[in-house]
């Protein structure tokens, strides 16, 4: 995509986007159905025990994850985002940290390590070391839950259909380029399976998938 400079300061932007983002967020969501369907997914996988939430923006998941979970670490760079889903959820049984997840590391494990709308903004280049802070993050039998959709406009696309830099507007007319990996659930299922984790990745009726799962083998002490 690009040398490690311009992918730090793509990193950048899309955490800037997400800050200016906050107070709007809501309004940007995708017009779409086979949200609910994600919503029961999850609850039929029960994240119970303690919970990580990794990028949880204003607080999407956390309400959700808290009615199954003992307790949530909830993870986001955006101190705007994380004042919106303290609001929202409370402070009882919910640690909110703000952290770069591509910096961060883990005090404790948990049971369960779920992100919502989070995996396709992670680029390329940064992929395996994701995962890697996400095994480093689960006890042994560990579980993992995510929701995403790899939906993009064409006015979105200003590197063309094939990169995976889009741009994005906040409603003052401000543009900002994210990341935006549009993948297909049998690719990502099959590149989480050479990196070692069991997780199978479900298409939903609309443009969204979710994706649920384990590591293959438990990871080397
Ligand atoms: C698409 S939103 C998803 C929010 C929420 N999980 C949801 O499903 O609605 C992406 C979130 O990632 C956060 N984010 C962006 N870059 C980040 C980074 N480097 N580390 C942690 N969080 C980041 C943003 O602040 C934003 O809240």
């Amino acid at each position: 995509m690009a040398g490690r400079n311009d992918l730090a300061e793509l990193l950048d932007e899309q955490a800037a986007y997400y800050r200016a983002a906050a107070a709007e967020y809501d309004e940007h969501g995708l017009p779409f159905s086979g949200g609910d369907e994600l919503s029961e997914a999850l609850d039929a996988f029960r994240p119970t025990g303690s919970v990580l939430e990794l990028a949880c923006g204003p607080g999407t998941w956390t309400g959700r994850l808290l009615r199954h979970a003992t307790d949530v670490t909830a993870v986001d760079a955006s101190a705007e985002m994380l004042g919106i889903a303290s609001a929202r959820v409370g402070r009882q049984r919910v640690r909110f940290v703000q952290a770069d997840v591509f910096g961060w590391r883990p005090d404790r494990r948990y049971d369960v390590v779920f992100f919502g709308f989070w995996l396709s903004h992670v680029p390329s280049e940064r992929f395996a070391s994701f995962w890697s802070l996400v095994a480093d993050c689960l006890k042994p039998d560990g579980r993992v839950f995510f929701v995403d959709d790899g939906y993009r406009t064409v006015e979105e696309l200003i590197e063309g259909e094939d990169s995976p830099v889009i741009q994005r507007r906040l409603n003052d007319g401000t543009s900002y380029r994210i990341v935006k990996v549009p993948y297909q659930p049998e690719d990502l299922e099959q590149r989480l399976e050479r990196l070692g984790w069991h997780i199978k990745v479900h298409p939903t009726s609309g443009p969204f998938y979710w994706g649920a799962g384990n590591r293959a083998r438990p990871p080397q002490p």
